[in-house]
């Protein structure tokens, strides 16, 4: 079950102008909480005027040890406008205390021999830095193939960190950087990444084929470009993951097929708990339990973070849209809660699963 506690900032570090990294310190007695798999996120929390802000941000740092986390660090990136990045860029400083939730997300990589790619774009490196630095490190019979895109050199998040690896792991690590604002110099690949460059490019870097898994992240336009290029090339659904950072405002919605019955009552196992409440109407399931239950797992609300992913154990809903749940787990029964509607007038889900 996902909590919050109050985790002190070490260190922000700058990456770049638009970009910082702030380090936590977990204290002993919360270290088995926060044992975190190489490429989830932490939900972090704010009150601003009254109003309760969450936000998402990936775990970079690697996962070295079986013990729980001494420390753990995120990438923030500036969002024009953006209430959680503007703070962290202009006013947290070490020593603040920040709530920060237990680690959530299945865009993850256990260490295990074979051959891993990756295609991110801008922030999507933050959890690949994680997956692929504690790859590296822990498993010597792995190689990993990371081709990134970002718009220069000077706006690229953790170059520094990625130049390392390949130092450290010049057998095993391929890099492949592509900056789409940079003018054309030597040695330098510049453009845009998208379906039909990829389409070109993968085959002639590494052996498709042969990648045991595929990590996209970023942006999600770069991440569903990526995708269409390797059903393209033959590769099957079940190898590639996916996380999105941003999904354009033109990138919704299933469109509504069963209306919401006029009457409809939700159940809810959460935490051991259970309750049942009526659904408002045009409500998601999630808003309906916020009110009945603040514990409730979410921060993103828009079906990106999978942070508010439940069981339905019986009944039907609607999920206006889902950029966080892989194919299985919708077919194994998950859905998100932040976009799911009842379709049936009985709805019953279950956090705990
Ligand atoms: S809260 Fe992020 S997907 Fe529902």
């Amino acid at each position: 079950m996902a909590r919050f506690h109050a985790l002190r900032i070490t260190a922000v570090d700058r990456l770049t102008d638009d970009s910082v990294a702030l380090t936590f310190a977990v204290p002993e007695h919360l270290r088995e909480e926060y044992r975190y798999a190489p490429g989830q996120h932490l939900a972090v929390r704010r009150i601003v005027d009254g109003k309760e802000i969450r936000r998402t941000y990936s775990v970079c740092s690697p996962v070295l040890t079986p013990d729980g986390p001494a420390e753990l660090r995120v990438g923030v990136r500036l969002v024009e406008g953006g209430e959680f990045s503007t703070y962290a860029h202009k006013e947290t400083a070490a020593g603040d205390e920040l709530d920060v939730m237990t680690p959530a997300g299945r865009f993850t990589l256990e260490p295990r021999p074979g051959h891993y790619a990756a295609v991110v774009g801008g922030s999507g490196i933050t959890p690949v830095l994680s997956i692929v630095s504690t790859l590296l490190a822990r498993e010597p019979r792995a190689r990993f193939c990371l081709i990134r895109s970002d718009r220069t050199a000077a706006s690229t998040m953790f170059l520094e960190e990625v130049a390392d690896l390949k130092d450290r792991f010049p057998d095993r690590f391929q890099l492949v950087t592509v900056f789409s604002r940079e003018d054309q110099q030597a040695g330098v690949v510049t453009g845009r990444l998208d379906e039909e460059r990829l389409t070109r490019l993968l085959p002639a870097l590494l052996p498709v084929a042969d990648i045991s898994g595929w990590f996209l992240c970023g942006p999600f336009g770069l991440v569903q470009g990526a995708e269409r290029a390797l059903r393209t090339l033959g590769v099957r659904r079940t190898r590639i993951h996916e996380e999105i950072f941003h999904v354009d405002d033109g990138a919704t919605a299933t469109a509504p097929t069963t209306p919401t019955p006029a009457h409809s009552k939700v159940t809810v196992t959460l935490d051991g708990r259970s309750g049942s409440w009526p659904v408002q109407d045009g409500e998601a399931l999630l808003e309906t339990v916020l009110r009945n239950r603040s514990d409730a797992p979410y921060a993103c609300k828009g079906g990106v973070c999978g942070t508010c992913r439940a069981f339905l154990v019986s009944g039907e809903v609607r999920m206006d849209r889902n950029f966080a749940l892989e194919p299985e787990e919708t077919e194994a029964g998950y859905v998100l809660a932040c976009q799911s509607h009842p379709s049936t007038e009985h709805v019953e889900l279950d956090f705990d699963r």
